[in-house]
């Protein structure tokens, strides 16, 4: 095999040309309104993460049902949603093929939010600060309708002239937490074997693909685990059969922040790689046709080269650098820098303070930094972890008990609209996808 290039085009199955092998990872930006709509402050952040050079944009996890959300200001795409406000959010990042993550948080919705989660399985609450409430299992037709508003959520980023979606099958949110044994014990065709549990994802996926345009790119957000490679390359089969264009790897969760690199107790993660999945995307790609995408600690060109050139991924995931300076994308794929630095402060104090907020404040600092970037200011370098860790987790509580009575009423109206199905002109996808990607069919007319 050639080695392949960090400066090097890669065309997904579904015909997207993407410039180069370096893709913006998703970060919730949390930025919408009280209405959770996309606005002006994600117009300018994706505007300049456009601006930034990577070959792929993924947004911040856009939830999917607003009873459910991941933290209060999230976009939420549904039948109430703004549409003009999509599509403007979709203009702005233009220049770049920009795929919007769609998620539901199961149990981890926090108790400010949601103060009855839903899960796969009944079981015990996030460990956090109590934060979370424990979570019940869904019913079967609830699981239905999880899969339509995954569906019916990709359909209307289509329509705004996104490039495509990412189903977040990740980092231990609902439709991880179906994959995971540990929190999956059905005993009905969403539990027990690998295909029962993947039933869903595999559901959403096909969903996906039979209803939008061939040219629409799906990708997937799994979690590598402990001792689960060989499963996640047979998942990984299963996704290419359902029609996904690529598979991102990652891990962790809030119990334990693999994606942030730290384990369980707070401590960072020893790995031979700058990636702690490494292996798990080595796994996928040994078997695989879906181009893969390695997510998760890539810093330097040394490491990103030698995951490309091995054959281990065909495309990277780099998501706190870019927080801090979206420019650096473009510096990196010129070879004008060898590093990618990466600032934030480490949260002080005890092991039990470090477990507790360790993740918030990793989070929470970068979370600023694309608040500032959003409002055209510089980088905050200087801010404290206690700082933005109490951002991320007080704040973010007050702003979802303030709002959840009107929110909760909205998601009643949505989901009326939804049964009155207003068709939703897929048929202008072709026109806005111009705006949003190169393809194949189009540069070849
Ligand atoms: C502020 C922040 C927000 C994040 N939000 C998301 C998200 O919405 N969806 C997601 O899949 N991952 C999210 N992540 C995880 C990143 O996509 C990525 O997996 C992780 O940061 C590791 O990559 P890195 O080492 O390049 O930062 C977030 C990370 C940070 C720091």
């Amino acid at each position: 095999m050639s080695a392949i290039r960090l400066d090097e085009p890669l065309e997904l199955p579904c015909g997207l040309v993407l410039q180069n092998r370096l893709c913006r990872a998703a970060m919730t930006e949390a930025i919408a309104g009280r209405r959770n709509d996309p606005n002006e402050s994600h117009m300018r952040l994706y505007g300049e993460n456009a601006r930034g050079g990577a070959g792929l944009i993924l947004t911040g996890n856009a939830m999917v049902d607003r009873r459910h959300l991941e933290r209060a200001r999230n976009v939420v795409i549904d039948a109430a949603t703004d549409v003009l406000a999509m599509r403007r959010w979709a203009q702005s990042a233009a220049d770049t093929p920009t795929l919007v993550q769609l998620s539901h948080p199961g149990r981890q919705a926090n108790r400010f939010v949601q103060p009855h989660p839903v899960a796969p399985s009944d079981g015990p609450a996030v460990p956090l600060a109590g934060f979370f409430a424990r979570p019940r299992a869904l019913t079967l037709a609830e699981i239905e309708e999880v899969r339509e508003s995954f569906i019916e959520a990709g359909e209307r980023v289509l329509t705004a002239g996104f490039a495509g979606v990412e189903v977040h099958g990740a980092h231990g949110y609902l439709l991880d937490s179906f994959l995971d044994p540990a929190h999956n014990r059905r005993t009905d065709a969403y539990g027990g074997s690998l295909e029962n549990r993947a039933r869903l994802l595999l559901e959403i996926v096909g969903g996906l693909r039979s209803a939008l345009p061939p040219q629409a790119a799906i990708a997937v957000k799994l979690d590598s685990r402990e001792g689960g490679d060989a499963e996640l390359a047979q998942l990984s089969l299963l996704l290419e059969q359902a029609g996904a264009d690529l598979l991102e790897i990652s891990g962790g969760n809030y119990e334990s922040p693999a994606m942030l690199g730290f384990n369980a107790a707070g401590a960072q993660i020893e790995s031979e790689h700058e990636s702690p999945f490494w292996n798990s995307a080595a796994a996928v790609s040994a078997v695989t046709a879906v181009p893969v995408m390695l997510t998760g600690g890539f810093r330097t060109r040394a490491e990103v080269d030698r995951a490309l050139a091995g054959g281990v991924c065909e495309m990277v995931g780099v998501a706190r650098p870019l927080a801090v300076r979206p420019a650096l994308a473009g510096q990196f794929i010129r070879g004008e820098i060898d590093v990618l630095e990466r600032p934030a402060p480490r949260l002080g104090g005890s092991a039990l303070m470090k477990r507790q907020l360790g993740a918030a404040a990793g989070s929470g600092w970068h979370r600023i930094q694309l608040v500032r970037t959003a409002a055209g200011k510089p980088p905050l370098m200087g801010l404290p972890a206690l700082a933005a860790a109490l951002d991320y987790t007080m704040l973010d509580a007050a702003q979802a008990l303030f709002a959840r009575r009107s929110r909760m009423k909205l998601a009643r109206q949505a989901r009326r609209l939804r049964t009155l199905s207003v068709p939703l002109g897929l048929g202008d996808v072709q026109h806005a996808r111009n705006g949003n990607g190169s393809h194949r069919e189009e540069e070849a007319r």
